[in-house]
């Protein structure tokens, strides 16, 4: 028998926030006669969750929208195109794509009641968020729960166009937000991960200025057998409170990631961090003398306009001093409205921002073998999140990729395993 709803196919472009948004809109779309579907032949409605934190990711969103396009000339096909690309072109987008029938931005999810009922091409992209409503979330299928806690940055970095498409900080309440935790237990979830672009803001702009640290302490109360997570810290805003927090709570697990972007004093001013190398390092110091076991991870940007070679290399000794136990990289990438899209005349060229590129991925990856031998011999507690060739995956409470083998283990255990060996990306051993 044919369904009676419609089926809609979101197309996730972005970061963890993004993907909560995603999930968010199948909750609403739920409510009014939509059903998620995972193959986008199959949909009525095509939506793609866009991201702009570098030109690449702007283009797949475009090139996604031309094949749907093309679909749309054998049947009749809704196409929509939200997140932070809609934020930024805005009108533009309704122009150049002739067949998009409805471009919303990051702070009008909670308006798509309305927005789907309205005739005509429909451009709707506001700059402060509507108030949340009382709607399902259709989480993905595994066993970790994104939580968005605070939305939005007001720091300005000189490259980044966050500031731009998710607006100025604005943080959840916090009974909200543990309201959302307890069901998500319920439902059986073991891992929760606090989400923002700068979690450690969190709570600066409610009334009763709850913190992240606060809110990780509510969550860790609550009763069942899961693990809480947090992301993304911005270096001078981590407190001591949320490091005595994470060294006392039971289920808050031992990762910072603490984005540094560059090693050079220099470059980090340029940039428009409000941290020298001398800051970073007080802040990891502190974390590794508190936290046993802790890992810190970061990104890091490679050729950013006027970089020279010795800044660079500033960067790649700053992994060894920091001991960093990964990191994310990206040639840099000139962005709209952004002040450093504009330092035209100082941009350095694209060869060698990709040979940067490939010199910080390999630093990378020298670094992760590293951090991942430290293990070797130790005995470990694994989540296993799933099987794959014949062996069961998890991840450690500090987030360490661990294949094992063994008898009686199933998806969603908490289990020990003894680590033998240890490679570059992952760590590997037997249920003890
Ligand atoms: N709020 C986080 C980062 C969010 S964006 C923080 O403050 O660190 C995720 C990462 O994308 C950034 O850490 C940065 O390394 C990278 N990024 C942002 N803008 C970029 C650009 N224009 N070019 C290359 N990488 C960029
Ligand atoms: Fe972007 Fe900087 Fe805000 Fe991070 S802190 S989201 S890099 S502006
Ligand atoms: Fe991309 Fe927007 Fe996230 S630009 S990284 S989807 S906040």
């Amino acid at each position: 028998m044919a369904s009676e709803f419609k089926k809609v196919y979101i197309e996730t472009l972005g970061c963890q926030m993004n993907k909560s948004d995603s999930e968010r809109i199948f909750g609403i779309l739920s409510h009014f006669g939509y059903e998620p579907c995972e193959d986008e032949n199959e949909a009525d409605f095509c939506i793609v969750n866009t991201c702009s934190i570098r030109q690449l990711s702007e283009e797949k969103a475009y090139s996604k929208l031309g094949v749907w396009g093309k679909m749309k000339k054998d049947k009749p096909l809704k196409i929509a195109i939200c997140g932070c690309v809609a934020q930024q072109e805005k009108e533009k987008l309704l122009k150049r794509f002739p067949y998009v029938d409805l471009v919303f931005g990051t702070q009008n999810i909670y308006e798509l009641p309305e927005l789907i009922k309205k005739d005509g091409r429909v451009c709707a992209v506001r700059e402060n968020p509507v108030k949340e409503g009382d709607y399902n979330i259709i989480r993905a299928k595994n066993l970790n729960a994104w939580l968005p806690i605070i939305e939005g940055c007001n720091n300005f970095c000189s490259y980044c166009v966050v500031p731009y498409t998710r607006g100025r900080e604005h943080s959840r309440e916090p009974e909200r937000i543990i309201d959302e935790a307890k069901s998500i237990i319920a439902q059986g979830y073991k891992e929760i991960t606090l989400l923002g672009q700068n979690v450690d803001s969190y709570g600066k702009d409610l009334e009763a200025k709850p913190t992240l640290a606060y809110l990780l302490r509510e969550i860790d109360k609550l009763d069942g057998d899961f693990r809480i997570r947090f992301t993304t810290s911005y270096p001078t805003d981590i407190t001591d409170e949320l490091i005595e927090t994470v060294k006392n709570s039971k289920k808050v697990c031992e990762c910072f990631h603490i984005p540094m972007q560059s090693g050079s004093d220099r470059v980090l001013k340029s940039m428009n961090r409000r941290y020298n190398r001398e800051k970073y390092a007080q802040i990891v110091k502190k974390i590794r003398e508190n936290i046993k076991d802790v890992t810190i991870t970061s990104d890091f940007i490679a050729g950013f306009p006027s970089e020279t070679d010795e800044e660079f290399k500033m960067t790649l000794s700053a992994f060894d001093e920091f001991e960093l136990d990964y990191s994310n990289t990206a040639a840099y990438s000139p962005r709209p409205n952004t002040p450093a899209g504009k330092m035209v005349d100082k941009f350095i060229d694209e060869d060698e921002k990709k040979k940067r590129l490939a010199i910080l991925n390999d630093k990378v990856k020298e670094m992760s073998l590293k951090s991942n031998q430290k293990y070797l011999g130790r005995s470990l507690e694994v989540l296993i999140e799933s099987f794959k060739n014949g062996k069961y995956e998890g991840r450690t409470r500090n987030n360490k990729v661990v294949h094992v083998t063994g008898e009686n283990i199933n998806i969603g255990d908490f289990i020990w395993a003894e680590i033998d060996r240890a490679s570059t990306w992952c760590l590997f051993g037997s249920k003890k």
